[in-house]
């Protein structure tokens, strides 16, 4: 039980795997008055890197559920290197349907709300694991403005896959959460999520010219480029956004 493999190879440098700077995750984190001792819940927890900076710099300690095995393992090294294997852990493992038996005070999904079949869904697993007045984080994308279906495609989704941040603010607050924060991608934090994956496949084509991917590869490096610059730079937004049931 894997991610696809294209995935782990386009991502291999990558420690937060969504358009979104480690100074944003730490400001977040100020931000939620996170303190020591809290506990967090993490699905889709990729390499591990917000819960494990969360927990050196904030005292927290959590769980992260993953499906990838690459980036679970990355994800525990991160811990080790940070001097906080005794406060995180990384399970491999699909999360959808995953509940803490012991409330937390964070629960959060980070750019892998498919796991509960779309944002609503995600966000009721989520609250199943939450402990009274504690906080929900989801990940998210947005559409700028309305995209045309030629431009949802060259985004590799359909118009109808996302909401106007606007719209997604208000599906939260019709779903009975108050907002209590967002950080957003800028275009730089699109740039540092989806060009890290150019030089991480090129050097992998490299040193792989033989493999049944190499092909595939070849094609990206040919075509994300300018899907970047055409579509989901002008196109697609994304962000963070911290919620509290009211
Ligand atoms: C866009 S990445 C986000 C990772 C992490 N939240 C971050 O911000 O760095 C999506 C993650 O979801 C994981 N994933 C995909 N399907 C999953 C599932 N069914 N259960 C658990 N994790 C899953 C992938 O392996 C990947 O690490």
């Amino acid at each position: 039980m894997d991610i696809p493999r294209i995935f782990t190879i386009a991502e291999s440098r990558h420690r937060i795997h969504n358009p979104i700077s480690p100074q944003k995750l730490a400001e977040l984190g100020e931000s939620l008055d996170l303190q020591p001792g809290m506990r967090m819940l993490d699905l889709g927890s990729g390499s591990g890197e917000l819960l494990c900076t969360w927990a050196r710099d904030f005292g927290i300690s959590g769980r992260g559920v993953d499906l990838s095995t690459a980036f679970t393992e990355q994800a525990r090294h991160r811990a080790a290197e940070l001097g906080v294997e005794d406060r995180v852990e990384f399970l491999h493992g699909d999360a959808a349907g995953f509940v803490e038996e012991n409330p937390v005070d964070v629960a959060a999904c980070i750019g892998a709300t498919w796991i509960g079949g779309g944002a609503a869904g995600t966000i009721a697993l989520l609250r199943r694991s939450l402990r009274p007045g504690g906080i929900l984080l989801i990940g998210e994308p947005y559409w700028h403005r309305p995209p045309t279906e030629e431009e949802a495609r060259g985004c590799g989704c359909s118009a109808s896959d996302w909401l106007t941040l606007p719209e997604l603010l208000q599906s939260f607050l019709d779903l009975g959460y108050d907002v209590v924060e967002m950080v957003l991608a800028s275009p730089d934090d699109w740039d540092r999520y989806e060009a890290r994956r150019w030089i991480a496949l090129r050097r992998w084509l490299d040193e792989n010219p033989n493999d049944e991917l190499a092909e595939e590869v070849r094609g990206l490096l040919r075509t994300e480029p300018l899907r970047l610059a055409r579509f989901t730079r002008p196109l697609l937004g994304w962000g963070i956004f911290a919620l509290m049931p009211r």
